[in-house]
């Protein structure tokens, strides 16, 4: 994810912002740039690639430097390469800017400065708008002029800028982008994360959103968004550069299940109008009748992804009134699809360099089929080779485990299933905007779900289930899947042999293995086959296993007939996998916790899976 690091000071500000440039790169990223003064001029260098390659790029500076920014970029809006890396610059080249996050509106931004001609664009990102707005703004103060700029802006930021007009000074904001001051003696620093700071102190202001703040060598000072200024509280970081990186969590995969509010909203950022009661993904670029006249849609993927898949099968054949195969990856081509035209392919990737996923795209591509990829890497094999790409917008998985990702290609799903609902007749207008408000709420209800009562009930109850060397999870309908998924993650990092079934296909064998006491965790989420759920759970009863169930609230009847219970905030049967998917990660984590397991690199599994 896109990492921001910026000086004002008496050392030698190069040195301390490649430093913290470089404790910044475990989060993944894909190029590099500064931005400084040298005498009266901003000097501004990016390299595609590593912050080594920045470095070579920079060569020798000379020692005299005390003010600039750096950033490292994880692609979102335009391909890695030096032009889209940051800082961005104003066409005078006094002004230059790093940004991390979304502009929604740049699109339009963009189009009002090229048909005026008051600006040129050297890059694809949505963040040279910004630089260039605070230009057109720019009337002798910074501060005011970024405070003129955002007011036009929709999007979430966190962004610094500089100008060789006001030598020494770094102007921040925030909005749903983190950002936070370091104060030192006779130095402050502006960084996005905190492993930046470390290294030069451990007190810090943390921006919110909405504020701005005006940073110098010897002064910090913060405006509300009415600019007024604000009295901050000085925090003291205790956390070592290792806790740090994880946000303070233990390992990365808490870190990420905690992220999955902030995923969910990024992926549906500009894609859903909830006024409207709609879905935008004309990024796409297919034609109205292209998609009118679908006939069919594979999809191809293969670990969490497929498993994404398997609810993208029943999430389209609702939505978008459209039959769904869908294919594990390294079975797809031997079984020789039918394909005939007026066929789709959609592949989940992450990584978007799976083997056996890119095989099945370039299948699909070999036999003149139109090709969508849902990946989560900008520039990824995948994403180049695909006729069309949506991007899930998660931000850098490190935990081998994928749970950010799955539920941001889950929320993918629902866009593609609305988008093409809508384009060819498929549902009801009442209905669609019914799921794109029930969509909006979801980062709310994530939060509820994540909240310290759910984590703490889940994390007891897994201090049972870690004695267990086996566990079966069960559901119908849309929960089936999601045992499937709960299932998986809990062998990928606890080891212990977790196997989903339909609820209902128990009695044709597993109920066998069920004996007194074992793990059965039941997925009853769906109102509409929740009554034959229930039975299915009085038969693991009978047996003696020991259900817990994950259900909705108000689904009142579950409590009676299970021994614990997890409830989930009331949501619509079709979006509940996405809340439904939460629980199953944190029981994974805390069971393998309890057992002692390598959370964050389970044995034997490796991340990106880039042979057959
Ligand atoms: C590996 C990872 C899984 C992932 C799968 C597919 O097995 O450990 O977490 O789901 O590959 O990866 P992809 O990058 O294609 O989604």
């Amino acid at each position: 994810m896109c990492g921001i690091v910026g000086y004002a000071g008496n050392k030698e500000a190069l040195a301390v912002i490649i430093d913290g440039l470089k404790k910044l790169e475990y989060r993944g990223y894909d190029s590099a740039g500064v931005a400084f003064q040298k005498g009266n001029d901003l000097v501004i260098t990016k390299a595609a690639g590593s912050v080594a390659s920045l470095e070579t790029a920079l060569g020798e500076q000379n020692s005299s430097i005390n003010v600039g920014i750096g950033h490292t970029r994880w692609a979102t809006h335009g391909r890695p390469t030096d032009e889209n890396a940051h800082p961005h610059s104003s066409c005078c080249g006094k002004i230059a800017l790093i940004h991390n996050g979304i502009i929604e509106n740049y699109r339009a931004i963009r189009q009002r400065m090229t048909s005026e001609e008051s600006h040129k664009f050297i890059s694809e990102t949505d963040t040279e708008v910004l630089v260039h707005l605070v230009e057109e703004n720019y009337e002798g103060d910074l501060l005011q002029a970024v405070r003129t700029a955002l007011k036009d802006v929709k999007g979430s930021y966190g962004l610094v800028v500089i100008s060789s007009a006001e030598p020494g000074r770094m102007i921040c904001a925030r909005q749903d982008s983190p950002l936070i001051i370091g104060l030192g003696e006779g130095e402050n620093f502006i960084a996005s994360d905190i492993p930046a700071l470390l290294a030069h102190t451990r007190r810090t202001i943390v921006l919110e959103d909405g504020e701005f703040a005006s940073i110098t060598m010897d002064k910090v000072e913060v405006f509300d968004h009415k600019g007024q200024p604000v009295e901050k509280e000085v925090l003291e970081i205790t956390w070592d550069i290792e806790a740090a990186e994880k946000g303070g969590y233990e390992h990365f995969m808490l870190k990420e299940i905690m992220e999955q509010p902030t995923a969910v909203k990024e992926t549906m950022r500009q894609r859903i109008d909830v006024e409207k009661g709609r879905v935008d993904l004309s990024e796409l670029a297919f034609t109205s009748s292209q998609l009118e006249s679908l006939d069919k849609v594979y999809i191809v993927a293969c670990g969490t992804a497929y498993h994404a898949g398997l609810l993208g099968k029943a999430i389209i054949e609702k939505l978008a009134n459209l039959p769904v195969e869908v294919d594990v990856a390294s079975e797809f081509r031997y079984r020789e699809p039918l394909f005939k035209k007026n066929q789709l392919v959609i592949v989940i990737s992450q990584s978007g360099e799976t083997a056996d996923t890119l095989a099945a795209l370039r299948l699909a591509r070999q036999k003149s089929l139109q090709v969508l990829a849902i990946t989560n890497v900008v520039g990824s094999t995948v994403s180049r080779e695909a006729d069309h790409v949506l991007y899930t917008w998660a931000g850098p998985e490190i935990a081998v485990a994928s749970t950010k990702a799955y539920l941001t290609q889950l929320i993918s799903i629902y866009l593609v299933a609305l988008y093409f609902g809508e384009v060819r007749g498929a549902i009801e207008k009442e209905y669609l905007s019914e799921i794109v408000k029930g969509l909006n709420r979801l980062p709310s209800q994530l939060k509820d779900v994540l909240s310290e009562e759910s984590v703490n009930r889940l994390k007891a109850y897994c201090e049972h289930l870690a004695g267990w060397e086996s566990a079966f999870f069960v559901g119908r309908n849309l929960d089936y899947p999601v045992a499937m998924e709960g299932a998986l993650k809990l062998k990928e990092i606890s080891y212990i042999h977790a196997e989903a079934y339909p609820a209902g296909e128990l009695k044709h064998g597993p109920l066998a293995l069920i004996v007194e006491g074992i793990p059965v965790i039941a997925l009853a989420t769906q109102k509409a086959v929740l009554d034959k759920t229930l039975s299915n759970i009085q038969e693991v009863n009978a047996r003696g296993g020991a259900v817990f169930a994950i259900t909705q609230e108000g689904f009142e009847d579950v409590s009676r007939q299970v021994e614990s219970i997890f409830y989930l905030p009331p949501i619509e049967d079709i979006l509940a996998p996405v809340l439904s998917a939460v629980p199953t990660q944190l029981i994974a984590y805390y069971a393998a916790i309890a057992r002692g397991s390598s959370v964050d690199k389970p044995r034997n599994l490796a991340k990106s899976v880039t042979v057959e």
